[in-house]
């Protein structure tokens, strides 16, 4: 049975973790090679798409457009790019589901176009904040409204905006992506500062697109007006679905559990900095060369059951580690001692408010720990109680308290899980063929 069959997780308690999995394809990569390839001239061939809900999205929102998109197979796509100024008005609103990169991209590829455009989306996404990507692109010219800042996105297409130099305020590859979006069809030259690295996608696959992009220090510049050839995108496994094996085999994989394929841009991997220094034994098989400056980096992760240690998060890693939060103080719930992660007041608006919702979950287990306004304390234990938790619809808080099960002494219901199927989807197969004990009711 599929995530998305199912309302509930039923997970049985302990267990032990081995073998080897090859999660789906990387969500950000695919809505960009998505996006790249319709604005490119000629084709762009995806593989190791992920054909989860957000990326389908993402696909039903540009063919919408006027882009032809053929699926030969269910992870393998053939975009036909219409070029840059080939996008037509869609007949209705786009509706990009739980998809807040989508939206947010969206925002910047569509706000200098010829015609208007509204993006809506599920009850989660249209709470989310967007007047972070409106207030530089209306700097830009752009013409947008929003409600309170919230969605429906309405954009009065303006074909004449114009570069800017801005720096953004947090560290977000959302908004910088808009920005570079919006930037190729501004005049003159974009340049974006950002103040922490945030993943970094979006800038290595325009090059792979033939786009120059120049970096200087914490800068990213790209000039207005330049041409996307079509091309070949090889889409890694997504690191943050390999995240909730890293951990799981960290609590349980005695023999070892290898993820293969699995994206390991430095942009991303901060849960294996942030995992080491809790003295996880885990391992890296590079299969990429190292130095192509627009490839993404490949590689098997091996992970060995460790005795964890609680930890000081440092701010620096946050955004390395963002979306990795939820199964993060899964791993802390499990290690002797204290962590503390502060300064990551964006996990309150993400699919869900993430530090809330980890916090009542943690409480329903009988974890001890304290909600902070941007972060959160807790003190590890050697096992906690079962019970019943609430997703809230967050994919990855429904992931996150399967893999504690790991570690419960009765079995975790877990409720609002369709969303799973946004990011993961046939997690709960994955998940048995490595021996967690997840059925989907
Ligand atoms: C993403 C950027 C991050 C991340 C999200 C995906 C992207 O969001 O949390 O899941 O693909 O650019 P922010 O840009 O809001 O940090």
């Amino acid at each position: 049975m599929s995530a998305a069959a199912g309302t509930r997780f039923q997970v049985a308690p302990g267990g032990r973790l081995a073998g080897e999995l090859t999660v789906p394809g990387d969500k950000s990569i695919s809505h960009r090679a998505l996006m790249l390839g319709g604005i490119a001239t000629g084709d762009t061939r995806i593989s190791g798409f992920l054909a989860g809900e957000d990326c389908l999205a993402t696909a039903r929102a540009l063919e919408a457009l006027g882009v032809s998109i053929e699926r030969p197979q269910d992870t393998e796509l053939v975009v036909h790019g219409v070029g840059g100024q080939g996008l037509s008005a869609p007949r209705a609103d786009l509706d990009l589901g739980n998809a807040g990169t989508a939206m947010r991209l969206f925002t910047g590829l569509l706000a200098p176009q010829r015609f208007d455009t509204t993006l809506v989306g599920d009850a989660s996404l249209m709470r989310r904040p967007m007047q972070r990507v409106v207030a530089p692109l209306a700097m830009m010219g752009a013409r947008i409204h929003t409600h309170d800042g919230r969605p429906p996105v309405e954009i009065r297409g303006t074909p004449h905006l114009r570069a800017i130099h801005y720096s953004l305020p947090v560290a977000s590859a959302q908004v910088k992506s808009a920005l570079l979006l919006a930037g190729l069809n501004a005049a003159g030259r974009t340049r974006i500062t950002e103040p922490a690295p945030s993943r970094d996608h979006t800038e290595r696959m325009l090059g792979a697109f033939g786009a120059q992009v120049l970096h200087e220090g914490r800068s990213i510049s790209l000039d207005g007006g330049q041409t996307l050839c079509g091309t070949h995108v090889e889409v890694p496994a997504d690191f943050s679905s390999a995240a909730f094996f890293l951990v799981a085999g960290c609590l349980a994989a005695e023999g070892g559990l290898v993820l293969k394929n699995v994206g390991v841009n430095p942009t991303r991997t901060g849960l294996l900095e942030l995992l080491k220094r809790m003295g996880a034994d885990i391992r890296l098989h590079p299969r990429t060369a190292t130095g192509a400056p627009h490839a993404e980096p490949v590689a098997d992760i091996e992970v060995h059951k460790s005795a964890l240690r609680g930890i000081t998060v440092p701010e620096a890693l946050v955004p390395l580690a963002i979306d990795e939060f939820p199964v993060f103080f899964i791993a802390a719930a499990c290690a002797s001692g204290e962590t503390l992660v502060r300064g990551a007041l964006e996990l309150r608006v993400k699919e869900s408010d993430r530090l809330a919702a980890m916090a009542t979950g943690l409480a329903n287990l009988g974890v001890e720990h304290q909600l902070l306004p941007d972060g959160l304390w807790l003190r590890g234990a050697e096992s906690f109680s079962g019970g019943t938790v609430d997703s809230r619809g967050d994919h990855r808080i429904a992931m996150a308290f399967a893999v504690a099960a790991l570690r419960a002494r009765a079995a975790i219901g877990i409720l609002d899980i369709a969303n799973v199927a946004t990011s993961f989807p046939g997690f709960v197969t994955s998940a048995r063929s490595v021996g967690l004990a997840v059925e989907a009711l």
